[in-house]
């Protein structure tokens, strides 16, 4: 499968945008696990155009992670054709415009999914973002606002009209935010759709490998995206087996890329060491990975990991996990 001219092979599997979570550092392990794909957290469309330095930092991507895409959201024309010009500035493969994140804060401002209820501006969005540009423009959305209205079949019509180049669908509607299954069917529908030729990524739910073969298999879909099963764990795309010693190791490692990753400058400004910056930066992950679910009480442990300030402490608490585990 293709998007614009990055090719991807057979039944690709991609990191999908997350925020606060698909920063750098975790990116680059996805992508050496066998991500074939992989996005920023949203960047706002306004804080870019305002010169955010905090946003503006989101943009840095590196070579090793490719293709990557910038993902960016927000609900003024304007600002979002010249976010997506200042996106194009950072080089990234791919530029994609949420429209599904369902959180107040943004929907309900008629950012991400709330642009489902506001459709024609949400198309005038996306066919002038892609006229702005010369990188291949996508969407990511979902089945539609609620379920009295599921739209995603007209509006993936009408999105590839608009000449985006893939459609990410997550099978929830907004109303659902992340409650309930993802109902796979509609996401099928438009893959069949004879009208529709661009490239159908689906998103929702999938846990595992044979999750998405199942999904490729049922729906049909030319990509499946993975999500927050990917929480602690990059190397969920891979189909090499790891010891749980490799575990530990790529979970340290992933520790110490964020660490050196994070800009002391702006820590020292703000009265943070680089050790706290990487630390808020990787223990999301560690707190969710099931690398640990075999330690007894580990809600404590958890809180520990949750708690803690020094590289070192963090590294012991691991490390202590690594030695109940063996
Ligand atoms: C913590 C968190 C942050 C997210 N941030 C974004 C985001 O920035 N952009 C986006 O398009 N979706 C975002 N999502 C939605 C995911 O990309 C994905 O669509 C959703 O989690 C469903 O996939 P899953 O079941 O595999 O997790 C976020 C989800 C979570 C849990």
């Amino acid at each position: 499968m293709k998007i614009g001219n990055i090719e991807f092979g057979e039944r690709p599997l991609f990191l999908a945008p997350m925020e606060d979570v698909t920063d750098i550092g975790f990116r680059m392990l996805c992508k050496r696990f066998g991500a074939s794909m992989v996005y920023t957290e949203f960047v706002s469309a306004e804080a870019l155009v305002r010169d955010i330095k905090s946003t503006v930092r989101k943009l840095t991507i590196s070579d090793e992670e490719r293709p990557v895409g910038i993902q960016i959201y927000g609900r003024d024309v304007d600002a979002m054709v010249e976010a997506a010009k200042i996106v194009e500035q950072a080089g990234p493969d791919v530029i994609d415009l949420n429209f599904g994140c369902p959180v107040k804060k943004v929907a309900g401002k008629g950012a991400g999914a709330g642009m489902l209820q506001n459709i024609p501006k949400l198309l005038e969005i996306t066919e002038k973002v892609v006229k702005a540009v010369k990188l291949p423009v996508t969407v990511k959305t979902r089945l539609g606002w609620n379920h009295e209205q599921l739209i995603i079949t007209t509006l993936a019509e009408q999105l590839q009209d608009c000449g985006i180049q893939a459609l990410t669908i997550h099978g929830r509607t907004r109303s659902q935010m992340y409650t309930g299954d993802a109902d796979w069917t509609l996401i099928g529908e438009v893959k069949k759709n004879p009208r529709i030729h661009i490239p159908i990524i689906g998103n929702g739910d999938i846990k595992s490998l044979d999750d998405a073969d199942r999904a490729f298999y049922q729906y049909g879909v030319d990509a499946v995206m993975i999500g927050r099963a990917t929480f602690g764990q990059p190397w969920i795309f891979s189909h090499q087996e790891l010891t749980l010693d490799e575990k530990i190791d790529i979970l340290e490692e992933q520790l110490r890329i964020n660490i050196e990753r994070c800009d002391t400058e702006e820590m020292r400004s703000k009265g943070k060491s680089a050790d706290l910056c990487g630390i808020l930066h990787t223990r999301r992950h560690l707190a969710a990975s099931p690398v640990f679910k075999g330690i007894p009480n580990f809600r404590e442990t958890r809180i520990k990991m949750l708690r803690a300030e020094k590289a070192d402490e963090l590294i012991q608490i691991l490390e202590d996990c690594r030695q109940i585990l063996r």
